[in-house]
């Protein structure tokens, strides 16, 4: 009897753990005879084709590695119906007995109208640093993405206190302020301003000027690049008229989307990972599997491709009392 192929992807930007996923999948693969097939560079591997079976040799080293190693890519030509058509003829061609995606949003709502448009068995698994995917507490590559700011505010801390400067810290979250309030929160800064709660800069400038006067020496805010007010260094010029201290800007950018994954999006990664060879075994597909309250869930795309914001629902819970 012909082997089972499974066809896997990564897609969007990438997220630390997407390699551990990898990992996992080859490994509960191979003792179930199922041949894993890597489509390099997203679902454009999949339209062209490109592809690299996977074995265990190949992701034994990798749990511990950031970025991909079938690589990532924003394809826009999967967002064409032409292009969907392209990359289904691929997964006949090959004999595919399903496919397991791997990223965010993106790459969710395109494996929703793949498998709307063809008689395909898809999986997916959420995989973004954003930490914005609907159905799940949390996404692969989150973590690591929030301890990497951290430690980059815990530095930044230090020279604020001694230089006694204002500091301004980008992180990333075009849509989503999970990483700013996260990274915020634990690395003690003094605000953090989010896309979803309104940014008022009289109040900000209130806040910091009623800290400095409280004697406090150094301050840090952190801002996720989607705010509403601009991104860090127009809101450190808005700032700077207004109070007699120094602004320093950092913007830490790309560092957030890579580095070596955390415990906790390794061993997130691998339950994910090898869950989802089981679903395609047992003939499902159209379904996320995310992670709530500790437990492996099946998510609908449906349901999955709509955007979910962690903090609205900690705001409407009172969990967060401002910090924002
Ligand atoms: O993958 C999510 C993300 O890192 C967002 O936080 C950020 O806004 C965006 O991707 C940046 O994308 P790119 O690397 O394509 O500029």
């Amino acid at each position: 009897m012909a082997k089972m192929k499974i066809g896997i992807l990564t897609s969007g930007g990438d997220s630390p753990g997407m390699n551990a996923a990898i990992r996992a999948i080859v490994n509960e693969a191979i003792p179930l005879q199922i041949e894993i097939l890597g489509f390099i560079e997203g679902y454009q591997g999949l339209i062209q084709g490109n592809c690299q079976p996977l074995d265990s040799k190949i992701v034994q080293p990798v749990i511990r590695w950031g970025g991909s190693i079938i690589k990532s890519s924003r394809c826009a030509e999967f967002l064409e119906r032409q292009g969907r058509d392209r990359a289904f003829k691929t997964y006949q061609n090959l004999n595919l007995s399903g496919l397991i995606v791997i990223g965010g949003n993106g790459t969710v709502t395109g494996a929703m109208e793949f498998s709307q448009e063809n008689e395909i068995n898809i999986i997916g698994l959420p995989g973004t640093i954003d930490n914005d995917i609907s159905g799940t507490d949390y996404t692969i590559g989150f973590d690591t993405a929030v301890n990497t700011a951290m430690q980059a505010i815990d530095k930044i801390q230090d020279t604020a206190n001694t230089m006694e400067n204002l500091f301004f810290v980008e992180v990333m979250g075009r849509h989503s302020g999970e990483i700013a309030l996260m990274s915020a929160i634990a690395g003690g800064a003094d605000a953090a301003l989010i896309p979803e709660v309104p940014t008022d800069l009289d109040n900000l400038i209130h806040r910091l000027s009623q800290e400095l006067s409280a004697g406090k020496e150094g301050l840090v805010v952190v801002v996720a690049e989607g705010d509403d007010l601009g991104k860090a260094i127009e809101i450190a010029k808005k700032t700077r008229n207004k109070l007699n201290i120094t602004t320093k800007v950092t913007v830490l950018g790309h560092t957030q989307r890579g580095g070596s994954p955390t415990a906790r999006d390794r061993y997130l990664s691998t339950l994910l990972g090898a869950k989802a060879v089981q679903l395609i075994v047992q003939g499902k597909t159209q379904i996320m599997i995310g992670i709530k309250e500790g437990k492996l869930v099946e998510v609908p795309f449906t349901q999955a491709s709509q955007k979910e914001s962690h903090v609205q629902k900690m705001f409407s819970q009172g969990i967060i009392r401002i910090l924002t």
